[in-house]
């Protein structure tokens, strides 16, 4: 039996204290950990898996920002299923609507090289790393200390690359590395140049363009690509995929 304690606060009686209907999203954690226990093996168990997930805000002034549509929720999914599946999850965050899972490391960044820094700390000691963070490939050269004020009729704004926090891990390469690939067309071909060029294990190609697929959407249509092997899959829940690119990194070896 596993009892799921009331919270705490106002209560319908009039009075506060202990009583209150529990937090939903505690409830149904609680409830998918003991499924997961029941009816598959806790094959991540001992496993350290770093996901990171979210944008990147680059600042231009104190005041605005570039950012992405990325929701996050990809990210967040595979944070929830690798835990429930018994892993230690590191989840790095970009700035997102969506409450931290139960029981993961929570590191929330901002930019792109909050995000650098944050991952490299973590990346040594994680057996699997899924970078699903929709990282800005720019940030604004110089950010200005003042609000920009509209005084001119155009504004333009100098722009530097940021670092390729996925490449730069490929470069000293530790654990079972796994990219995502946001492509409008040539999925597969564009997926596995990148795959390549970064030193990938993995990568999850994300055709963009369609509808119930990418930023935003609870579902994803994608192909999972690796070296060998292209795996369409059909349009399916986030949390479902989740489970099924985990499937696939342990197929891989990813766990070994
Ligand atoms: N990525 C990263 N750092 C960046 C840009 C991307 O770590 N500065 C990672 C993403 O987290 C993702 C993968 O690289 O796992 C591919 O990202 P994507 O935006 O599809 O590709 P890019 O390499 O940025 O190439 P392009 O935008 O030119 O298609």
């Amino acid at each position: 039996f596993t009892v799921i304690d009331p919270d705490e606060g106002f209560l319908a009686c009039g009075t506060t204290g202990k009583g209150r209907l529990g937090s939903i999203d505690l409830i149904e954690e609680i409830i998918l950990d003991a499924i997961y226990a029941l009816e598959k093996e806790r094959d991540l168990a001992g496993k350290t898996v770093l996901i990171t997930a979210g944008p990147t805000e680059e600042p231009i002034d104190p005041v605005r920002s570039i950012t992405n549509k990325s929701s996050g929720k990809m990210g967040y999914a595979l944070a929830r299923v690798a835990r429930r599946r018994g892993a230690t999850v590191h989840l790095v965050s970009g700035p997102v609507k969506i409450d931290v899972p139960q029981g993961v490391a929570f590191y929330p960044v901002s930019t792109a090289l909050e995000m650098q820094a944050q991952v490299e700390k973590l990346y040594r000691d994680a057996d699997v790393t899924i970078m699903a963070a929709a990282v800005a490939d720019y940030r604004v050269k110089e950010i200005a200390k003042e609000k920009i004020k509209k005084d001119s009729e155009t504004l333009t704004l100098e722009l530097i690359k940021n670092p390729d926090i996925l490449a730069s891990l490929g470069e000293h390469k530790n654990g079972f590395l796994v990219g995502f690939a946001a492509e409008t067309e040539n999925l597969t071909e564009n997926a596995l140049s990148k795959l390549k060029k970064k030193n990938l294990d993995m990568i999850v190609a994300n055709n963009v363009a369609v509808e119930g697929s990418g930023f935003g959407s609870d579902t994803n249509i994608v192909t999972i690509v690796t070296e060998n092997e292209s795996l369409e899959l059909a349009k399916m829940s986030k949390d479902s995929l989740a489970d099924i690119i985990i499937d696939h990194i342990i197929k891989n070896g990813g766990t070994e």
